[in-house]
């Protein structure tokens, strides 16, 4: 198996020496820490015997000065290598994070919450670059700090040593049952700082609903509850980890309480001297630490490991999506023409079939519509055809190649699909058109918002081209957005352009202009229209109906007409309702 953080020991690797670095100048700092109980019981002892005068105490306060200058200073650099480095390591998996969720398919974003995967990427690499950076810092102390300080007091005294070091067994033991305990509730903190996160997020992007159903108030609660559980969760774990520090304290309170007691004594006999008896105090004092860091890394131990396992599980998750052995990469250009072979398809096993046998083909250049009730499975055809989803082996073929042989990379670079639903980053216009070909001249751009019919709208924005689209910019309507996605996607120029009810939210003229417009500059190209209005559809090469997960007519608009069935039915009432509209 795998170590469980053998994801990071490559970033540690490269950044090898300066870890080393580090961990020798601690090395370096930890024994000047360990010099001056030694210089100070040079000083005290020296204090009354013949020949040391106020000059030798000024060379001992200056070399003890000198000291405590060079530990600063240095303190300051394995800082700038150690913690640094954790960032540094902090980053790239945080990139290699956000790299593999890219690369996750549609499915993986249904079944898991955005707060969620957000608090994986804030809270647990945080726990796991605390423990890279400080982990590494205490168990060098630890084990430096452990075996000198406890050299220097058996130099001093081996019976006050043992003495002195028997209640500090405590210690370890208070770390195994509390830090248990806190790493448990370390656990349930997360937890429900992902439902908050999740709840928040959610209240904000639903905002609109939130308010058109007047649900503020509920709304708040919501969240609120949820806060609330979140600070009684926190209150749980400081509850334990309050404990640590004071029983920490108590335990120390009795090692000096013996050192006292014998030290004081042995002292009083003349075992050791007063300086000898200060500087114990000190070493004990630098032993002490590393047993109270060991909690501290057994702590950052435990939340870091229960992170890492986390982020671990998202980084097992496979892409349902790839390209398999069977793919051709010497496929690179699509001509363009599409043909669906006996097609049956249903999301998974316990679905119904959302399509069933559905056969077509149109050639390269030819203009396909797709027409059918709400639910009908139109978009589903889409998600196959650009494999959001895959389709059954051997049922979709583009050029005559089977679609699994084609790289999905090169699948994406031909097919451009407009969906109904449209995201535009909180960019500029220009930008968010842009998108798919970022070295496009200007006037590229402008003919394409032309051709969409958004040119005019972007014209009237204050700043034109360069507003900038969301929270601090333009509100654009529902139709705006649709045409500017249209925009965005003409400038790519595929070889295969699907609009998926993208022009849903645009009025019949303006949507009648851009079909015109398509028809003429895509000549050449393969396109494919859902849409509800039919009088748009007329100049399409070829129309499926589909019912009942069936495909239920085919032809162009006249031959549908002629055939007087569900195809002639819609043409009519939408017909009516729109002579309708024009005489209100
Ligand atoms: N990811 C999915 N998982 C399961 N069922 C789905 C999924 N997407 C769509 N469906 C179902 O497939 C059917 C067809 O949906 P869709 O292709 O979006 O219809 P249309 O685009 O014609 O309105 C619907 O019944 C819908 O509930
Ligand atoms: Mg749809």
């Amino acid at each position: 198996m795998k170590h469980k953080f053998a994801r990071i020991f490559p970033y540690l690797k490269a950044n090898i020496h300066k870890l080393i670095f580090g961990i020798i100048l601690l090395i370096i700092i930890d024994l000047a820490q360990l010099i001056i109980p030694k210089l100070m019981q040079y000083a005290i002892d020296g204090i009354g015997k013949e020949g040391f005068t106020k000059i030798n105490l000024f060379y001992t306060a200056l070399g003890i000065f000198l000291i405590a200058l060079l530990m600063t200073l240095l303190r300051y650099f394995w800082r700038i290598f150690i913690l640094g480095t954790s960032w540094f390591v902090d980053r790239n998996v945080r990139q290699d994070y956000f790299e593999h969720l890219m690369s996750l398919s549609a499915n993986f974003f249904n079944k898991i919450k955005t707060g969620d995967l957000m608090a994986y990427a804030i809270n647990d690499l945080n726990a796991v670059r605390m423990f890279v950076g400080f982990g590494i810092v205490i168990s060098v102390d630890i084990i430096l700090l452990t075996i000198a300080s406890l050299g220097f007091m058996i130099n001093i005294n081996l019976k006050l040593t043992l003495l002195s070091i028997i209640p500090l067994p405590l210690l370890t033991i208070i770390i195994i049952i509390l830090g248990r305990k806190i790493h448990h509730r370390f656990r349930k903190v997360q937890k429900t700082f992902a439902t908050l996160s999740g709840k928040v997020q959610e209240s904000i992007s639903g905002i609109r609903v939130v308010k058109a159903f007047v649900q503020e108030e509920a709304e708040l609660q919501k969240v609120s509850d949820s806060a609330y559980d979140y600070v009684k969760q926190n209150i749980s774990l400081v509850r334990v980890q309050g404990m640590f520090h004071p029983s920490f304290m108590l335990i120390i309170g009795l090692s000096m309480m013996i050192v006292i007691v014998f030290g004081g004594e042995a002292t009083m006999i003349g075992e050791i001297s007063i300086g000898e008896f200060i500087a114990f105090f000190q070493y004990l004092g630098t032993f002490i630490w590393p047993m109270i860091a060991i909690g501290w890394v057994v702590n950052m131990y435990q939340r870091g490991t229960a992170s890492m396992e986390r982020l671990n599980e998202i980084f097992a998750e496979k892409p349902e999506i790839f390209d398999g052995k069977e793919v051709d990469p010497s496929i690179q250009k699509l001509a363009g023409k599409i043909r669906f072979s006996d097609m049956t398809f249903r999301y998974s096993k316990a679905s119904p079939n959302i399509l069933e046998n559905i056969s077509f083909q149109i050639e390269a250049g030819e203009t396909l519509a797709i027409v059918g009730k709400t639910g009908c499975g139109k978009s589903t055809i889409i998600e196959l055809l650009t494999r959001i989803y895959n389709p059954p082996k051997n049922t979709i073929f583009l050029d005559e190649r089977e679609i699994y042989q084609i790289l999905l990379k090169t699948l994406h670079e031909n097919i451009i699909m407009v969906p109904q639903e449209i995201f535009l980053f909180s960019q500029s216009v220009r930008e968010n058109i842009k998108l798919g070909k970022p070295e496009a001249k200007e006037e590229e751009i402008i003919q394409a918002t032309k051709n969409a019919q958004v040119y005019e709208d972007i014209m009237d924005f204050r700043y034109g081209f360069d507003a900038v689209v969301g929270e601090r910019g333009v509100t654009l309507s529902g139709g705006q957005k649709q045409r500017i996605a249209i925009a965005r996607a003409l400038l790519t120029d595929p070889n295969i352009l699907i609009l998926d009810d993208a022009l849903s939210a645009v009025d019949t003229k303006t949507e009648k202009k851009i079909l015109c417009s398509l028809i003429d500059i895509r000549k050449q190209k393969t396109t494919i229209i859902i849409a509800h209005r039919i009088s748009s559809l007329q100049h399409a090469n070829k129309i499926i109906v589909l019912e009942n997960n069936k495909i239920a007519e085919t032809g162009d608009h006249e031959s549908l007409l002629r055939q007087n069935g569900i195809y002639k039915d819609i043409y009519e009432k939408q017909q009516l309702e729109e002579m309708i509209k024009e005489q209100k």
